[in-house]
């Protein structure tokens, strides 16, 4: 006969295996979540399904992120709204724990995500997806990704993946007509005017001193050379 204890044993094996997503809530992500987000993201950046992102981006961007965690409070997923203007928003870092998956976190977080793009105003969202299939549930659709200047500024011109990019451009919302990213261009009245003239180097000023080691041997005739 089983006893309660085994049972109970069985149970909580069954639980830890598989996390309960049931009552699952979604989140606005605390500084102490960072960690758990660091070790969940940069668990799928190897194979390139996401971002790798350091942990000090992390703690620098945790308000972007939202996390899911289920009626226990144990950390089952996140995801992050990064805003580029009112023109466009991008969803990053989205995951779900293996042992929660198909249960909706992964769902929620979106929409989490979605509905902050909308109370902050921006009229676009985009993302590059190697799953767009979960996307189109959301509203999302396959966009060129050179319509997107502001996410390859960001993220593609500095990633190994550059020309082999096996990612889809998604959007949800009109194309931005506008980007805030680009090649660097400072307005001329940013920069800082330099001084105009010649600036003496400190050993030149010392050399002009007269009675100076300088003076003294610039002063010096040259010796007569050798008779051969
Ligand atoms: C993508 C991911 C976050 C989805 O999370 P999830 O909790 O499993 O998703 P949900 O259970 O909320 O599913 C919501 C809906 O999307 C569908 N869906 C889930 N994963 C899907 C997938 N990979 N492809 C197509 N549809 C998918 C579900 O069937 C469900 O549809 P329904 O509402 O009609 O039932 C999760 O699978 C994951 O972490 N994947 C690995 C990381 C990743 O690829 N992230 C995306 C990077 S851009």
């Amino acid at each position: 006969m089983t006893s309660p204890a085994s049972l109970l044993a069985a149970s909580e094996s069954t639980a830890s295996t598989r996390a309960r997503v049931g009552g699952a809530s979604v989140r606005q992500a605390r500084l102490q979540d960072a960690v758990n987000i660091f070790e969940l993201v940069n668990s799928l950046s190897g194979d390139g399904t996401l971002l790798r992102r350091s942990y000090a981006e992390i703690c620098e961007n945790v308000r972007d992120f939202h996390i899911a965690e289920s009626e226990a409070r144990v950390f089952l997923g996140c995801g992050a709204l990064h805003l580029y203007g009112p023109h466009l928003a991008e969803v990053r870092s989205i995951v779900v724990k293996p042992e929660a998956k198909g249960q909706g976190a992964g769902g929620r977080l979106l929409r989490a995500l979605l509905e902050e793009a909308e109370e902050q105003g921006v009229v676009a969202v985009c993302l590059f997806t190697r799953i767009p299939d979960f996307f189109f549930h959301f509203g999302f659709r396959v966009a060129d990704r050179t319509t997107l200047p502001d996410k390859i500024y960001k993220d593609c011109q500095a990633c190994p993946r550059l020309y082999a990019c096996d990612e889809v451009a998604m959007v949800r919302g009109p194309l931005p007509k506008v980007a805030v990213l680009g090649p660097t261009r400072i307005a001329q009245h940013e920069l800082v005017k330099l001084q105009e003239g010649h600036i003496p180097h400190p050993a030149e000023e010392t050399a002009s001193k007269p009675g100076s080691q300088e003076q003294k041997i610039a002063s010096r005739q040259p010796e007569k050379p050798h008779a051969p």
